[in-house]
C-alpha cells in the first residue's frame, strides 16, 4: 500500500515557526515520525513538502494510478485553495486531512477548510499523532477485512 503524504507551506519551518502553536520539534522530526509509523503499519509512504500551490496540485495529479491514498496537511492552503480541492476530487483517492494545531479554536478564517469538502477524515489538534491517526484511517479504508 502506497500513501502520498503532502505537507503544505511553512511546515518546513516547524521548530522555528510559532513553537507555542506548532511545537518545538522540527520538520525532519515530523518526517522521521511519519516514516516510523509507516514502517510499523507495513505501508510505503512518499513524503512531499512544498510552499507552492501549483506544485501541490501537480503532485496530487501524479498520484493517479501510482498511489493508493493521500494524507495531506494543506497548511494555509486549507482555507483558500479550490485548486487543491479540485485536484483531490479529480484523482478521487481516499484522503485524510491533518492539522497539527486545533484549527477550530484559532482565528475565524481557519475554521473553514476547502479540503474537508472532499477528505473522508479530518484530524486536528493532535500534533504529530494526527499523522499516525490519518495513516491508520487510510489503512482501514484500503485493506481488506
Ligand atoms: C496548519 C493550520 C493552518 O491553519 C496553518 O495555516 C498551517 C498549519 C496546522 O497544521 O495546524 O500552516 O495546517
Amino acid at each position: 500500500m502506497n500513501i502520498l503524504v503532502i505537507n503544505g507551506p511553512n511546515l518546513n519551518m516547524l521548530g522555528i515557526r510559532e513553537p507555542g502553536i506548532y511545537g518545538k520539534e522540527d520538520f525532519s522530526a515530523l518526517e522521521a515520525y511519519i516514516r516510523r509509523c509507516a514502517e510499523e503499519m507495513d505501508i510505503t509512504v512518499e513524503l512531499f513538502q512544498s510552499n507552492h500551490e501549483g506544485a501541490i496540485v501537480d503532485k496530487i495529479q501524479e498520484a493517479l494510478g501510482r498511489m493508493d491514498g493521500i494524507l495531506i496537511n494543506p497548511a494555509a492552503y486549507t482555507h483558500t485553495s479550490v485548486a487543491i480541492l479540485d485536484a483531490l476530487k479529480a484523482v478521487a483517492l481516499p484522503t485524510a486531512e491533518v492539522h497539527l494545531s486545533d484549527i477550530s479554536v484559532r482565528e475565524e478564517f481557519r475554521r473553514f477548510s476547502y479540503v474537508s469538502l472532499y477528505a473522508g477524515k479530518t484530524i486536528y489538534g493532535k500534533g504529530f499523532l494526527g499523522y499516525r491517526e490519518g495513516l491508520s484511517w487510510l489503512c482501514d479504508q484500503l485493506l481488506p477485512e
